[in-house]
């Protein structure tokens, strides 16, 4: 699995923690910034990072800003892109079983960095569960052809 993260001003923290985790787990990820601590615009990293994930360079993506917000509002406008807004375990795991998400946002003005780890940790261990869901998901997928 190949992983990119990225993150504003306000994410660096988690964005840290994060690659710690990814580390310890021997995924392989790139850092797309953001690399100062001077404010930036989210959705210019969001909709870059998003970008490369529809191309296919990279399987899931790890976004992260003050509220998780602007990041996925963002790259839920890249064809391809679904991403979810997490902050609590269940929901990692559901959004994989479920929605099939290949990008998480989170906040790191709303949750710690040691829950921001459980909840990656989990997204990223957790299968799609296909099925139903499957259709639910190719919905989605058609509309962006429409
Ligand atoms: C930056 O102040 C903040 O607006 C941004 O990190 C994010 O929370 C936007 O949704």
């Amino acid at each position: 699995m190949k992983v990119i993260i990225t993150a504003d001003h306000a994410g660096m923290t988690i964005r840290n923690e994060v690659k710690d985790l990814l580390d310890e787990m021997e995924i392989s990820y790139e850092d797309a910034g953001v690399d100062g601590t001077s404010s930036v615009d989210y959705p210019d990293y969001s909709l870059a990072a998003a970008k490369r994930i529809a191309a296919g360079e990279f399987d899931r993506g790890i976004f992260i800003c003050g509220t998780g917000i602007g990041m996925s509002i963002a790259a839920n406008k890249v064809k391809g892109i679904r991403c979810a807004l997490v902050h609590d375990v269940y929901s990692a795991k559901m959004t994989r079983l479920h929605n099939d998400s290949n990008v998480i946002a989170l906040g790191e003005r709303v949750i710690g960095a040691g829950l921001a780890r459980e909840i990656v940790k989990t997204w990223l261990e957790t299968s799609f569960e296909g099925g139903r869901h499957n259709r639910r998901v190719e919905k989605i997928t058609a509309y962006e052809e429409e």
